[in-house]
């Protein structure tokens, strides 16, 4: 940064957001739950960061995203919001944090204020549209999230799954996308519903559609990270990994590992030395003695050298 704070990076918000839409941009979101991952994804000019409950099943190795708290959706969302210097970075409200509308102002300023996040992600349509209503009235940027909600895979049938695949189930969507809507979205998540059905709602709605695994009529799409990684020990369907990385960290850290068991790693580039007559004078050894048990200079470069 320079001395006069000229080439000081803005942070995105959800104007940002609604400016992207009118013009036809779409719009690319990616989860994140660290700050290295966060910085990254910055860097390659994310506009969007979610830090989104399935933290618990990517990061913390839950079987469920209901087991992810409120402690830990503020710690991960600290993490990146230090991370994220340009992205709009929100935060995902976990399971049974936003019931009833002071819980959920409460906890989403806590999102706001306290972890540095610049939005909060609610889970629901209809249900959920009185929340949104009192969390935007309270000066509150919200995302909503519906089709396929895993917050409530207990009472969708456990199985993760299209949604909306019927007359009724596509025209409830569609209903919980307008209620989301008129609360005071800035945007919504389609998770899992057919493609038709999220262009559909996409091209009724006065807001950006984010989808996932809801084909590429919708605004912007997002992915969970580890998924566009590689870096999990299963694929699901909707998501193109971009990388293999759990092969690469797997044959890193095999070579590590051999070459520790080999001696040769660390080797002279990541090893110092000291002035080998210092060493001899704590030893309280001389110059002939160090000779005698074969102990040469070497040639690792000493710190003053390098
Ligand atoms: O928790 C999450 O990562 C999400 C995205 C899949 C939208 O809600």
């Amino acid at each position: 940064m320079s001395a006069t704070g000229s080439d000081a990076i803005r942070r995105l918000t959800i104007s940002d957001v609604a400016m992207m839409h009118a013009e036809g941009r779409r719009i690319a979101m990616l989860t994140a739950y660290d700050f290295p991952t966060a910085q990254i994804i910055d860097e390659a000019g994310v506009p969007l960061i979610l830090v989104g409950d399935s933290l618990g099943q990517v990061a913390l190795g839950y079987d469920s995203t209901v087991r992810v708290t409120m402690e830990e959706m503020l710690h991960h969302t600290r993490a990146v919001a230090r991370g994220a210097r340009r992205a709009l970075v929100i935060g995902d409200l976990p399971f049974l944090s936003y019931s009833t509308s002071a819980a959920a102002i409460e906890n989403a300023g806590r999102f706001l204020r306290d972890a540095g996040a610049g939005a909060v992600k609610v889970e629901g349509g209809v249900r959920t549209a009185r929340v949104v209503e009192a969390m935007t009235s309270a000066g509150i940027p919200v995302m909503g999230h519906i089709g396929w909600t895993p917050q409530s895979e207990g009472s969708l049938g456990g199985k993760v799954k299209v949604q909306g695949r019927t007359r009724d189930q596509a025209r409830s969507l569609l209903a919980d996308a307008h209620a989301i809507a008129q609360a005071g979205a800035f945007a919504i998540v389609l998770e899992l519903m057919p493609e038709q059905l999220a262009a559909a709602i996409t091209a009724r709605l006065p807001i950006p559609t984010i989808g996932i695994g809801a084909g590429t009529g919708c605004s912007g799409q997002v992915q969970v990270i580890t998924d566009l990684l590689g870096m999990g020990d299963f694929i699901p369907r909707h998501a193109r990994p971009y990388a293999r990385l759990r092969g690469t960290i797997r044959d890193a850290a095999m070579a590590y590992a051999a070459d520790v068991a080999a001696g040769t790693f660390p080797g002279p580039e990541q090893s110092s030395r000291m002035e080998d007559g210092v060493l001899d004078a704590v030893l309280g050894r001389s110059r002939e003695d160090r000779a005698e048990a074969g102990m040469s200079s070497g040639p690792i470069p000493l710190d003053r050298d390098l």
